[in-house]
């Protein structure tokens, strides 16, 4: 397929009958597919898809012009047919001064920092879900995914969310995640209001979650108006953006929700994978838990000094990044690497293709967190790295995740072990965040039995 029309230098324009291979192959794994094409052709790939022109460009200094040097001729535009009406008004996917507002009021309260008070609570039923796993065959992706959004649903939106609200949320998210990369995913668009099956799903789970942010953001108001503030992240929206509108505040609540707990618990997942197939890693992973903690119980001090912790899922992320990549429409006309790209065509890059394409990394299929804690720029090019983006529109909860992962890795491990299941096959699936195909099965075994 790929040899059929080369363009000039290794560029590649995907046509013809092998426009149609193309097709078939990126239905069954989008991201496989372009993976495939990335590692030989640069800087651009050219096809057509959803009835616009594609430009699928390879190189890190594309992906720094897109995303950085020449950011506002690249919108998010085409992400709105599927996640705009929920989410259209929230800060993942408005433009220009409206986003530069939201994301001064968003970022004064991202900061794992902010989030201190919440800690003893999230560390305590972190520990507590993890001591009921022990010696259990669970699937911890799932397992992962219930404690992330348990955690992230006090964290953004207060410690007294009821339970059945929480509950709600808890159904809702998974279905809305699956059904909108469901809906990007598809290679031609058929209208939101067309009685499709997964449409009128779609609706329904949009109708849920809208109702639980009204209840949960109604709730808040009468708070603050009774002079009780907290330090979850929907207070402090609301005292910060006082002429936010209901339906922009719907719209925050269900993007941090949709935003930070799959990404965040698929992070886990792929990290305590890589960790059952590298036992050597865990045992420094343990002796820094150890060194750092010793017996005392997590606080916030700690948090920096795991550093072992953190190139860990630094390099999780490299070999699995959890959003895999990332489309904007073109504004008006652009060269990117010498390539005249049209406004209203789709640029995109790819993390899933080059944080592990061998241009850039030594054995990068290797597990080796180490790259991270001592970087060797000659044996590897960091700017081929951006799991969470770059640039003005980097991901706002970075520090949040790191800290999340950081308490679950840190509660896992310092008395535990995970064991893989022998029969666990271990595939991605590219929703719109990469999760393990098969889930992941295992046990957690206590230290001393081991
Ligand atoms: C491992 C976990 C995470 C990863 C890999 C991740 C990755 C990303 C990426 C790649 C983007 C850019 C998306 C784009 O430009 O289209 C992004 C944006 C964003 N992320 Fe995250 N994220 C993670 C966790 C979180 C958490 C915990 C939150 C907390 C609510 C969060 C909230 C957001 C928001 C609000 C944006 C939009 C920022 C803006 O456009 O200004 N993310 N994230």
């Amino acid at each position: 397929m790929a040899s059929l029309i080369v363009l000039a230098g290794d560029s590649l324009e995907i046509k013809g009958l092998s426009y149609l291979k193309f097709l078939k192959s990126i239905k069954s794994d989008f991201q496989g597919t372009l993976r495939h094409l990335g590692h030989k052709h640069s800087p651009v790939i050219k096809f057509k898809l959803m009835g616009k022109q594609w430009y699928y460009f390879t190189t890190p200094k594309a992906v720094e012009y897109i995303l950085k040097k020449n950011v506002k001729n690249f919108s998010k535009d085409f992400l709105r047919s599927a996640l705009g009406p929920i989410m259209g008004e929230g800060i993942l996917l408005t433009e220009g001064k409206r986003w530069a507002a939201q994301r001064r009021n968003v970022s004064k309260s991202f900061h794992y920092k902010t989030f201190s008070t919440l800690l003893p609570w999230i560390t305590d039923f972190t520990q507590k879900s993890i001591q009921s796993f022990e010696d259990k065959e669970l699937d911890f992706h799932f397992e992962m995914n219930q404690l992330i959004l348990s955690i992230s649903t006090k964290t953004f939106l207060g410690e007294d969310v009821d339970s059945s609200q929480a509950n709600e949320l808890q159904f809702c998210v998974p279905i809305y995640s699956k059904l909108s990369a469901q809906l990007l995913r598809r290679p031609f668009r058929t209208p939101r209001w067309f009685p499709l099956p997964s449409n009128l799903k779609m609706k329904d789970i949009e109708r849920r979650l809208t109702l639980v942010a009204d209840l949960i953001i109604e709730k808040r108001r009468v708070q603050i108006a009774n002079g009780h503030t907290s330090n979850d992240a929907l207070t402090l929206l609301l005292l910060n953006s006082k002429e936010v509108s209901q339906k922009e505040l719907q719209h925050q609540v269900i993007t941090f929700l949709a935003a930070g707990s799959e990404t965040t618990a698929n992070m886990l997942t792929w990290t305590i994978s890589l960790l059952a197939q590298n036992p050597d890693i865990v045992l420094k992973l343990q002796s820094e838990i150890e060194s750092v903690l010793g017996d005392e119980p997590l606080g916030l001090d700690h948090l920096d000094k795991l550093h072992f912790t953190n190139a860990i899922m630094q390099e999780s992320m490299r070999i699995y990044p959890i959003v895999a990549g990332l489309g904007r429409q073109v504004v008006s006309d652009d060269t990117i690497e010498g390539v005249d790209v049209k406004a209203g065509s789709i640029v995109y890059v790819s993390q899933f293709s080059m944080h592990i394409d061998p241009k850039y990394w030594t054995s990068p299929m290797e597990f080796k967190p180490e790259r991270f804690l001592n970087p060797d720029k000659t044996q590897d090019d960091f700017t081929a790295f951006f799991p969470f983006s770059l640039g003005p529109r980097v991901c706002v909860g970075e520090s949040i995740a790191l800290m999340f992962g950081k308490i679950v890795l840190t509660s896992l491990y310092r008395k535990h072990t995970f064991i893989l299941n022998p029969d666990q096959k271990l595939d991605h699936q590219s929703d719109i965040t990469l999760i393990p195909k098969f889930g992941l099965h295992g046990k957690l075994k206590p230290l001393s039995s081991h």
